[in-house]
């Protein structure tokens, strides 16, 4: 990546206002209400995303967020500014990369860039805008002998030209082979290097819990559950889950397992789920050494994906 930092101000990052804040908003098309009070803020240089399933209203909320819809009900700030009818000061400022777009199939990858910077008063050069996306080898080639992966960081580019404070994407990777995806996580890093702040929605919920500092969940209208992948999993009450291979002594039956913990022993292996990690460990290991059972081998600890938690907390929702 080539484009240069800009170096923080630690006291303007202390009084900087919220980038996004949405309070109560609502959105219906006809009589089908969609959203029913959304509250969610996202902190300046923070890489904030959407999750929920399949017509919850990710893209309606985006749109709202971007001033392409307008919303039925609630206040929304966008870097200050209302995008209901403050559309054109934002226009500037921010970047998009739509659910599904189109471009000039005959068009090349380093001029279309280029025309669209010249819709900004002050863009990014094009040399660093091809490189924060790893297009800079494809500059001459034609756009519709670009691959899909190569199209989306495509789209990355044009959202970037005009260097927005904050970029919304809404499912950036879908339908990317697993290379493909790593790039794309390469070029959203590069952005968050950057300061800027990002707006994703997504469905890969390893995605969301590689890139986001933090996570809504958004479904039946409201945002049921925020914060970082840890505060999530933490409010869905999934277990850690520590995992040993069973002793010797333990499968012929000669010491019994510590009646506190939840450990079930399947062949070899002996799981223990546990809502507090450490207290586990603690007991597991006293547990292990009163009973001359040595270091348990193969010890591992392994703290709950955002996955376990989003179907934790979706299918136990009202649905
Ligand atoms: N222009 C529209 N007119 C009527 N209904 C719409 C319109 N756009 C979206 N909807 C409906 O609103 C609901 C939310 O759609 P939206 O596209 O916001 O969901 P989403 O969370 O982005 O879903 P996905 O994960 O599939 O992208 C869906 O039931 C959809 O059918
Ligand atoms: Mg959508």
């Amino acid at each position: 990546m080539t484009m240069t930092e800009l170096p923080a101000d630690p006291v303007a990052a202390a009084v900087q206002p919220l980038a996004i804040e949405v309070r109560g908003l609502r959105m219906s098309y006809g009589a089908r209400q969609v959203l029913t009070g959304v509250d969610f803020d996202v902190r300046p240089g923070e890489v904030f995303c959407l999750l929920g399933p399949n017509g919850a209203g990710k893209t309606t909320t985006v749109e709202i967020l971007e001033g392409f819809r307008q919303r039925t009900g609630g206040t929304v700030l966008v870097l200050g500014v209302d995008p209901a009818d403050q559309r054109a000061r934002l226009r500037e400022r921010i970047g998009i990369v739509l659910q599904e777009c189109g471009f000039p199939r005959q068009a090349r990858v380093g001029e279309l860039v280029d025309i669209w910077r010249a819709y900004y008063p002050r863009p990014r050069p094009l040399d660093e805008l091809l490189a924060v996306v790893e297009l800079t080898a494809d500059r001459d080639a034609q756009v519709r002998r670009l691959s899909g992966g190569q199209r989306r960081r495509l789209d990355f580019a044009l959202a970037l030209a005009g260097d927005p404070d904050l970029v919304f994407l809404d499912e950036p990777t879908t339908g990317f082979d697993p290379e493909s995806r790593r790039r794309c996580w390469a070029a959203i890093e590069n952005l968050r290097s950057l300061g800027k702040t990002i707006l994703l929605t997504t469905h890969y919920l390893d995605e969301a819990e590689r890139l986001a500092d933090r996570v809504a969940i958004l479904q039946d209208g409201r945002v049921q559950t925020v914060g970082s992948v840890r505060q999530v999993a933490r409010q869905a009450g999934v277990p850690t889950t520590i995992s040993f291979t069973a002793p010797r002594a333990v499968r012929c039956g000669s010491v019994a397992l510590p009646a506190s913990l939840d450990i079930r022993v399947n062949g070899e292996v002996a799981v223990c789920r546990a809502a507090n990690a450490a207290v586990a460990l603690r007991e597991l290991l006293a547990w292990a050494a009163a009973n001359d059972l040595g270091d348990l081998d193969d010890l591992a600890v392994e703290t709950p994906t955002l996955e376990d938690a989003y179907l934790r907390l979706v299918n136990g929702g009202s649905r």
